[in-house]
């Protein structure tokens, strides 16, 4: 099994070019069931959960053709791939796939949608507290679906299509929007969405479908309307920006000390977190080529964030903000409000050296003048990078366990370090 060794302690000072979000294309990906034509995406980063979708979509009929790359390309150029779901030839996602990749339950849409009728098994626990799919059930019903739960699977079924319905989400849920919109943009009638998420990757996933010829309007906002329509086109689509590795490379050089442009990024898509570095004293500027991040040898102050959903502070860089503040001079304090039991990162954080109390979902992070390395692990994808940016900054070796959580989310992490000067490599044994 792969490894990752950092040995801390070096700036980092270049350029980090930003890869597509790993959760536009997901959707993205799925969204290629609502159509007979090639959906074709652009700007798709090497990760392994695409790879994984890729296997879960074949597995119901899509053919699936990635761009290669070409002599001159930009070896971090995003690949371009063609999906075509010409024919579904199986409406059932077994548990062997699904359980590997939580996103893949939200197939059920596009196939009922498309199809009248899907079999998806239930995903299952997860490293980061029970996350259920009750809303994701309620929106497919609230659009006439009839859903049963059968052996582990939920069978839905909607013999005579779909239809438009009023939906108001309890609680925000990113998964329970893209599933509505995904269920609405092919049902009879108007759909609305009330209390929908407004994280980014809805909005890319609904100016997609918008290309495929859907009718959905405020999409970012907490309305979204749809006018279903008989038939979606192929389309073609450049992935957004992901600004969660923005964000996680950001606080990288926080960490460390250095200057790094990131290119291609979106302050727009991060705003509440670039706002969290200002005040920790990061300088932070935006350019037409991306977003460049330094800090010059001056001390880190210490802040208090609480993760929300968009465009609050996001739960998916909570980990990274917590490894950041183990060096900051002063108290700070961290509450995850998305999902409970999301601080797996905070006993191996301890192993380098920080200090860090939890109080149900509040951490209180006191920060130290050195962490210094250790051999650690994390159960997953963001706790793993919190370990890797904590790292980068401890004294002498650290070992990172268990990669193939960081290599589900972030296109070749140790490639785009190490080019900016930091000491790491992957151990492969
Ligand atoms: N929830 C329910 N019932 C549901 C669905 C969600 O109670 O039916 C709860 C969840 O348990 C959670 C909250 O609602 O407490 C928010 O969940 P949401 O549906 O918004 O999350 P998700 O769609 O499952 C996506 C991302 C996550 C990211 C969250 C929040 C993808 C593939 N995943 O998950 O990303 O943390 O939104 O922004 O888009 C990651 O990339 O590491 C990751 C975990």
């Amino acid at each position: 099994m792969d490894r990752i060794r950092i040995v801390g302690g070096r700036e980092l000072n270049g350029t980090i070019p930003i890869s597509g979000a790993k959760n536009a294309t997901l959707p993205l990906m799925i969204a290629s069931l609502l159509t007979d034509q090639t959906l074709i995406l652009d700007n798709v980063p090497r990760l392994a959960d695409v790879v994984q979708l890729q296997r879960i979509l074949g597995n119901h009929g899509v053919d699936i053709m990635l761009g290669g790359k070409r002599p001159g390309d930009d070896e971090y150029k995003g690949q371009t791939m063609h999906l075509s779901a010409a024919r579904i030839v199986d409406t059932t996602a077994p548990y062997e796939l699904v359980s590997k990749m939580r996103a893949s339950f939200w197939v059920i849409a596009p196939l009922v949608a498309r199809m009248g009728e899907a079999r998806v098994s239930m995903p299952g626990g997860c490293a980061i507290g029970t996350r259920p799919v009750d809303l994701l059930i309620l929106a497919m019903e609230r659009l006439g679906a009839d859903i049963e739960i059968e052996g582990g699977y939920v069978v839905a079924r909607a013999s005579r299509g779909l239809r438009g319905g009023e939906i108001a989400f309890p609680k925000v849920t990113v998964s329970g929007t893209h599933t509505a919109v995904m269920a609405a943009v092919l049902a009879d009638g108007t759909t609305v969405i009330e209390n929908a998420a407004r994280e980014p990757e809805v909005t890319d996933v609904a100016d997609c479908l918008n290309k495929m010829g859907a009718k959905i309007s405020g999409a970012g906002t907490s309305r979204i309307v749809i006018e279903g329509v008989p038939k979606l086109n192929g389309a073609r689509h450049s992935v957004v920006p992901d600004r969660i590795e923005t964000g996680t490379y950001a606080m990288a050089v926080a960490m460390t000390g250095g200057d790094l442009m990131l290119e291609g990024a979106r302050p727009e898509l991060l705003q509440a977190a670039l706002d969290v570095l200002a005040r920790a004293d990061v300088n932070i500027t935006s350019t037409n080529r991306g977003i460049r991040v330094s800090r010059n040898g001056a001390g880190l102050k210490p802040v208090e964030v609480t993760t929300e959903p968009f465009p609050g502070f996001p739960t998916d860089l909570q980990a990274q903000l917590m490894a950041l503040m183990t060096r900051a001079d002063g108290t700070s304090r961290i509450t995850e409000t998305i999902f409970e039991n999301r601080f797996m990162h905070v006993q191996e954080l301890a192993r380098l050296g920080a200090r860090i109390h939890l109080d149900g979902e509040t951490a209180t992070i006191e920060g130290v003048p050195r962490l210094r390395g250790a051999p650690v692990m994390a159960t997953d994808l963001r706790a793993s990078v919190s370990l890797v940016i904590a790292a980068l900054a401890a004294q002498g070796e650290t070992m990172v366990n268990r990669v193939y959580h960081l290599d589900r989310g972030f296109e070749r992490l140790e490639d785009k370090l190490a080019r900016c000067g930091a000491e790491i490599e992957r151990v492969t044994s």
